[in-house]
């Protein structure tokens, strides 16, 4: 017996009513504002065909503020899975055309079921925020519903991977739902990411500032560190979310999406000769070197405007994905700050946790000196990457391109800190300090007295670097693996990853380690 048709109209009616969201005329003002709406970015988001929708027909339930004769299709949140590049992913997005996408008690039931459904698929989740916050008229109902996304942001946090896009406003409490995910995406114009308004701060503090100072995917990128990633517009979000996930497991329990060929050979690159000069004072832009050196010269750069003196990012070598670090020598001469430090640690321990490989690539100087830097805690910041890599148990490879000096040796994964090979190149420079400045420790007497205190100086820092600043020295006592022609570094990465892919390293159990926040 078929379905009756007056069942089958009404199903459609209804359908109809929700796929409508706020109407034509709210997405016609976006569009006008070069923005999509909540459902057509989940159209982008998915290979076509392959959402299916959870929650279409949710309703609200608030009885106040007149809101019972009010209809929120949707209940101003789009939730479901799909398919990307063949592999599930469960996804949210938030409608400001309904109720300004605000979150009451059913759209956060949503974004929970989409959550849960995650963890319990084991898939990716993308959430796209665009909403005016805890829904007024639902009071401390949408204030426990926000709670209850939260606490399941932190359960899925190291599960599986989860990515937010900033996409509108994303005010007040709200804003940590997407701080506890693993990757910040928000759009360059229209999207606001604040605690306190500039209107909040100037009533309370008497400090004047803008949203662009505060709020804004520039201050955020390149300020605060609070995001990963600008994109230009909402399709160009998506296109960031299809790579980022490229380089992703779906899940805790998975390998990354490695694309190993059978041959194992690959072959030495003499471009690397020529790209690092040998003078340990001249910088060179280490992307150029990491570009070089991943598969295609596919390298995703991760918070790329936010403490520059550090890279780090997605690629590839021999097929393995990898994520990478670096020293930037080009930015505050590649020292480590607190910022940097934040930065890597938080990385390496993102790609600890989806097994990801870390290559990690040095010409570190050391800490950076400064008051400031000691008094906001440099020491507590910079053992944040001692206890990432250490806590690491994914394969681990450094290469030691040029300086490596004292703390920041270490906390470039030295072989002490767990690193399972380091290479170094025939300019690397392994010691407790730079030769300048071990020299004014060690012979302030002798320089003191010299005639000429300059040639002095230079005299016993050459010899200091002689003795010292080679890594033939490092390599006689094994604290170096092996030392290798930087032409070399590819194929030895490749090989060296590739040996490593069984890797197996367990450690007392624990609930978890104390890291130094
Ligand atoms: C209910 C809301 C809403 C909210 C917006 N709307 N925010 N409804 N609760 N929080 C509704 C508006 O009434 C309006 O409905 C529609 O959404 C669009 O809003 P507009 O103001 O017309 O849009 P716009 O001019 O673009 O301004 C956007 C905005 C502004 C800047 C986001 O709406 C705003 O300031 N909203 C409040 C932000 C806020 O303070 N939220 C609470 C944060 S505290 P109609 O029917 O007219 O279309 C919070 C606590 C979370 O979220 C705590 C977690 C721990």
């Amino acid at each position: 017996m078929a379905i009756s048709k007056a069942l089958a109209d009404e199903l459609e009616r209804r359908r109809a009513i929700a796929l409508e969201g706020g109407g034509a005329a709210k997405a016609e003002d976006r569009h006008a504002k070069g923005r999509m709406t909540a459902r057509e970015r989940l159209d982008e988001l998915y290979t076509k065909g392959t959402f299916q929708e959870f929650g279409l027909h949710a309703q609200h339930k608030t009885r106040h503020f007149g809101m019972e004769k009010k209809s929120i299709p949707t209940d101003g949140v789009i939730a479901g899975s799909g398919f990307i590049d063949g592999r599930p992913v469960a996804a949210f997005s938030q409608d400001f055309g309904v109720a300004g996408g605000s979150l009451g008690e059913i759209h956060a039931k949503k974004i929970c079921h989409v959550l849960d459904h995650a963890v319990k698929a084991g898939i990716p989740v993308v959430g796209f925020n665009d909403s005016g916050g805890a829904r007024i008229q639902e009071g401390v109902g949408s204030l426990s519903a926000y709670g209850q996304v939260f606490y399941r942001n932190v359960q899925l946090s190291g599960v599986v991977p989860q990515i937010s896009v900033i996409a509108g406003p994303c005010a007040g409490g709200a804003a940590y739902s997407p701080a506890l995910t693993d990757f910040l995406i928000m759009t360059r114009e229209n999207a606001q990411m604040f605690i306190c308004g500039p209107e909040v701060i100037r009533s309370v503090t008497g400090q004047v500032t803008t949203m662009d100072e505060i709020g804004s995917a520039q201050a955020h990128a390149s300020v605060s560190g609070n995001i990963h990633f600008i994109a230009e517009d909402d399709a160009h979000a998506v296109a960031i979310v299809h790579r980022l996930l490229s380089f992703l497991p779906s899940n805790n329990m998975m390998d990354p999406p490695h694309k190993i060929e059978a041959d194992l050979s690959v072959e030495e690159d003499p471009t690397l000769d020529e790209l690092v000069p040998e003078d340990p004072k001249m910088p060179f832009d280490c992307r150029v070197v990491i570009r070089q050196i991943a598969d295609g010269g596919d390298f995703m750069e991760v918070m790329e405007s936010f403490a520059a003196n550090i890279v780090i990012g997605f690629g590839r070598i021999g097929g393995i994905v990898v994520g990478f670090v670096s020293n930037q020598p080009t930015v505050k001469a590649g020292t480590l700050d607190i910022d940097a430090s934040d930065k890597a640690a938080r990385f390496v321990r993102f790609c600890n946790v989806f097994n990801i490989p870390l290559v990690t690539l040095v010409d570190v100087p050391g800490f950076l000196p400064g008051v400031n830097e000691e008094r906001r805690g440099i020491i507590r910041h910079g053992a944040k990457m001692l206890f990432a890599y250490a806590s690491a148990t994914v394969p681990k490879i450094t290469v030691i391109m040029r300086k490596a000096y004292g703390g920041a040796y270490l906390a470039m994964c030295s072989q002490d800190m767990g690193a399972d090979r380091v290479l170094a190149w025939p300019t690397a420079e392994i010691a407790v300090m730079g030769a300048e400045g071990a020299v004014n420790i060690l012979y302030r007497k002798e320089l003191k007295e010299a005639e000429d205190r300059a040639a002095k100086a230079k005299e016993l820092a050459d010899e200091y670097r002689a003795e010292f600043a080679t890594p033939y020295l490092s390599a006689g006592e094994l604290f170096v693996h092996d030392i290798i022609q930087p032409r070399q570094t590819r194929s030895s990465l490749a090989l060296t990853l590739r040996g490593l892919m069984s890797k197996r390293e367990t450690r007392p159990p624990k609930k978890h380690g104390n890291i130094p926040l």
